[in-house]
């Protein structure tokens, strides 16, 4: 990336070429530099099998070419055409239930149905080749948010491919037996035929098989974002490739996987404007996202200028809000701010989520918004490219989550983004950049490794976690991890086996809290409340720093510290309030060496680094009061006077700086 890139999803299809003469000029007056376009064009560029017409889109893209603006092109696969299920409604996707959804609204699709996957790669081959070489074309954008409506289709294609997949991991049917634990309820398997999707039971489906069928249907969407990867990669090769996840973070899509066959990450991210925290899981996803592909710049592919449509209640975005968002995200390593979309459509089931060109036209807040930020991101191409570092890694792993939020647990109330942002949180607020990363990766970068609630850790990983602490990394352990192998069989000999060395203790019971309950815990003289959870801890070597304080366990360890090789490895036993995990990691990071960007700052500013060729510090006031942040050393206000050198910034609220001083790197 040569700069920040601007615009948004374009659909040029609603509107006549009169409209996109207008739209050319607004963009240029916005600094629009990239749309995407085409996400939702299939029934329009083949409105009969077959029958295909772009000179339509001919003109848009050509339009789009003259004006300057890139596009990163969609394959127009994200929402089949009424003919195509009309003719073959087996494409239509099943629910666990056995209900089929009907077309009329998108992502209709079985992602296993071979007559879905023929019809979309035929039409990737038709765009893919006809608009190869275009001036305007910069990337591909396969799909849209694949997983987003249907995570998991159970009709009897999927169950034919699930029966592929399976053979292809087991090799034989006794392995699957083994993995599975059939013996259990007489579920054991004769025959690959014998197996169905996981579809509604009579009581709890078998968990291994469930866990299996999460695995599959992430495979499954793959499959068809691989097979769409595999026309564009031989017609255009040197054209980068990527997809929108979707952001909250989606349970559907193992992003780990997914990321090996992305040339760049992208992000939608939708934070709630009636949340005041939803920024800190936004920043969670961010991490998570830029994490995914080792650090590399990723981009924001879409957010809402304003309000969306699809929750029970849609504020707008207040002044400066959209802003501020906006510069979140290249904060945390985005090099490209997208918005759904470029203008708002006046009918269908969008109508009222906002758009960059809202219903008033361009004489609205939004659009006055929407440009002043575009030629502030236009304003400082040398961001683009510079890498966020973090001394904090936070392990995620979507076999664990899968696995965790199954039935039959302790306690329905583990879940998992719950238990990312409760740790996630504490660090944010005190601003300690962390990454979010797979727990296989290489941790002796880090200072501080925070595991969550990892319930699903296969020996080579907690092998991996033994070996950061011995040679000398600090770890945080939450209850509930490192129970159960890959195949949801738990570890037998005290929980967490596989880490009890490490953690210096033995779990001998569960104790999860009623619904709502509370308990209490006593740190250093101070009784601070906990949730969620408790636990009866045998400590084997650790130190307790944290008792219950009420109930049988009263007395009992909470919260735990072991010092194990050249390291220290921490347990939590119960989930302490938000302000008692203030206390906690404070303590804990000031123990690991893990340090903020700057220390003390005013409550709900927001502090981030990229390095580049300078060390650009970004400060982001999410809180309600003006404050002034004296700096660490001078540094350059690029936004607001980049020719002067300043020692302390300003930020009323909503305020964003970024500041520009010499790349301190090697310092670190
Ligand atoms: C998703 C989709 C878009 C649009 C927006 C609305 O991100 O990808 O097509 O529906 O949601 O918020």
């Amino acid at each position: 990336m040569d700069r920040l890139y601007y615009g948004g999803d374009y659909n040029p299809e609603h509107w006549s070429p009169e409209v996109h003469d207008e739209d050319l000029k607004l963009m240029a007056e916005a600094g629009v530099s990239m749309v995407t376009a085409g996400i939702f064009s299939w029934a329009q560029v083949e409105p009969r099998p077959g029958e295909f017409d772009f000179g339509w889109f001919d003109e848009v893209l050509d339009k789009l070419a003259a004006g300057g603006v890139s596009v990163c092109l969609a394959t127009m696969t994200a929402s089949p055409p009424p003919w195509l299920s009309h003719r073959h409604p087996e494409i239509l996707p099943v629910r666990a239930d056995g209900t089929r959804l009907s077309a009329g609204a998108r992502q209709q699709f079985c992602p296993s149905s071979p007559v879905y996957r023929e019809h979309a790669v035929r039409l990737v081959e038709q765009v893919a080749t006809r608009y190869a070489g275009h001036p305007a074309l910069a990337m591909w954008h396969i799909g849209n948010e694949f997983g987003c409506h249907i995570r998991a289709c159970y009709c009897d294609a999927s169950a034919e491919d699930f029966r592929r997949w399976l053979r292809e991991r087991y090799g034989t049917v006794e392995a699957l037996n083994s993995a599975w634990s059939t013996t259990f309820w007489s579920q054991r398997y004769d025959d690959w035929a014998e197996i169905e999707p996981p579809r509604v039971a009579p009581t709890f489906p078998n968990p291994a098989q469930q866990l299996d069928y999460h695995r599959f249907s992430s495979d499954a969407s793959l499959a068809c974002h691989r097979a769409e990867r595999e026309v564009l990669t031989r017609v255009t090769p040197d054209v980068p490739v990527t997809t929108n996840f979707v952001g909250r973070v989606q349970k559907a899509l193992d992003w780990h996987s997914w990321v090996q066959h992305e040339d760049v990450v992208s992000l939608d991210s939708y934070p709630d404007p009636h949340d005041p925290r939803g920024h800190v899981e936004a920043a969670f996803a961010y991490d998570l996202v830029r994490s995914a592909k080792q650090g590399k710049p990723w981009l924001l592919l879409e957010q809402a200028p304003s309000a969306v449509n699809w929750r029970t209640r849609n504020g707008p975005k207040p002044p400066g809000a959209m802003r501020l968002d906006s510069w979140q995200a290249v904060a945390r390593g985005a090099d490209a701010v997208l918005f759904f979309q470029w203008r708002q459509t006046a009918g269908g089931a969008e109508k009222f989520h906002s758009a960059m060109v809202p219903h008033g036209g361009r004489d609205t807040r939004t659009f006055r918004e929407v440009r002043d930020l575009g030629r502030e991101l236009a304003s400082v191409p040398e961001i683009a490219d510079s890498r966020v570092r973090a001394d904090v890694a936070i392990l995620h792993d979507w076999n664990s989550w899968w696995a965790l939020e199954l039935d039959s647990h302790p306690s329905d109330d583990l879940r998992q983004l719950d238990a990312h942002l409760a740790h996630y949180a504490p660090l944010f607020d005190a601003n300690v950049t962390c990454d979010v990363v797979h727990p296989a990766r290489e941790l002796s970068g880090y200072r501080l490794v925070v595991v969550p609630n990892l319930y699903l850790m296969d020996a080579a990983v907690a092998a991996h976690l033994r070996s950061y602490v011995d040679s000398g990394g600090h770890l945080v352990v939450s209850f509930f991890s490192g129970i159960v192998d890959e195949h949801d069989r738990a570890y037998l000999g005290g929980y967490p086996a596989p880490l009890r060395d490490v953690l210096g203790l033995r779990v001998d019971e569960f104790w999860p809290l009623p619904e709502d309950g509370s308990t209490s815990i006593e740190v250093d003289g101070t009784t601070v409340p906990a949730t969620i959870w408790s636990e009866w801890i045998e400590p084997e070597g650790a130190t307790t720093v944290a008792t219950f304080a009420e109930g049988p366990l009263s007395g009992r360890p909470a919260v735990t510290r072991h010092e194990f090789g050249a390291g220290v490895a921490w347990y939590l036993g119960t989930r302490p309030s938000p302000e008692a995990m203030r206390e906690l990691f404070d303590r804990i990071t000031a123990g690991a060496g893990a340090v903020p960007v700057l220390p003390g700052l005013p409550e709900g500013v927001q502090a981030v680094v990229r390095h580049g060729d300078a060390d650009y510090l970004f400060l982001l006031n999410h809180g309600t009061e003006a404050v002034t942040v004296a700096l660490p050393e001078p540094g350059t206000d690029l936004l607001a006077d980049p020719g002067r050198s300043v020692t302390e910034v300003a930020l009323e609220p909503y305020g964003v700086a970024v500041l520009a001083a010499a790349n301190r790197e090697e310092h670190r």
